[in-house]
């Protein structure tokens, strides 16, 4: 069984740190309404979903996946690198303890699990504003014991890695290679955001079904014509405050 853990939208979302979108009032009702509705998806598609209270003074902290990597083997409590995020691992590394050994990254690393896409035994992390080269050697170093390849890949124009990809089947990643160059990553067979999407490229993976935001149809059609189930969930509001469908959720399996 899948674990999902996530958070309640903290009442001051409003204040999120932005860095490529421009700041918009969000409706925080509307964004809580929309959070549930992401939660109800990920419970019906099999997840048992371990829903942290919401911190009121820390806007971005429903986008838990940015503060850990849980890999079956043991979690790692990342350092966001936006200084207004590092308190919202604390209460993450409480919660994961339930479920795996924890290891953490430390100054002058950074990561942001958003940054982190990982492909079977490797773990691919963008060099971006938020994940330094720092963060991606302590990383490398704590899994060396465990057998995973970490490597770091430059991206353009965009928060995250998993802004620019993302794996949406065993064998297939969606894609926008005007951000991140495939090259960089593991051969697979590659779906194209629409060129009219750009910020299409982030789905999130769950068994066999792809849970996708609405808003990229042509996008959303193409994984489709691939043969791939997708889930529509409506995240516009929390895509105000510079939210991915992915950030909103950390899976995991549940090893008992
Ligand atoms: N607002 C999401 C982030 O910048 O981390």
């Amino acid at each position: 069984m899948l674990v999902a853990l996530t958070r309640e939208v903290s009442p001051n979302i409003g204040q999120c740190e932005l860095t490529y979108k421009q700041r918009e009032t969000i409706d925080v009702d509307i964004a809580r309404d929309q959070h549930n509705q992401y939660m109800e998806c990920l419970a019906d598609l099999g997840c048992r979903v371990h829903c942290l209270p919401a911190e009121p003074l820390l806007p971005d902290s429903v986008f838990v996946e940015d503060t850990c990597i849980v890999l079956d083997e043991l979690a790692i409590i990342t350092r966001p690198g936006a200084e207004s995020r590092r308190a919202e691992t604390s209460s993450v590394a409480e919660a994961l303890e339930a479920y795996r050994d924890l290891a953490f990254i430390e100054a002058p690393g950074t990561i942001d699990g958003g940054d982190v896409l990982r492909i079977g035994k490797t773990l691919y992390v963008g060099l971006s504003s938020r994940s330094n080269r720092a963060g991606v050697e302590q990383l490398r170093n704590l899994l060396a014991t465990y057998d995973y390849e970490v490597k770091g890949v430059p991206i353009r124009d965009c928060l995250h890695l998993k802004s620019a990809v993302t794996q949406v089947a065993s064998s297939s990643l969606l894609i926008n290679q005007t951000r991140v160059d495939p090259d960089d990553l593991k051969p697979m067979k590659l779906i194209e955001v629409d060129p009219s999407e750009p910020s299409g490229a982030n789905a999130l993976l769950v068994g066999d079904t792809v849970v996708y935001p609405l808003g990229f149809n042509r996008t959303r059609k193409r994984i489709e014509d691939a043969g791939i189930e997708v889930r529509v969930v409506d995240i516009s509001e929390l895509r105000k405050a510079e939210a991915g469908i992915t950030c909103c959720s950390v899976l995991f399996e549940f090893l008992g």
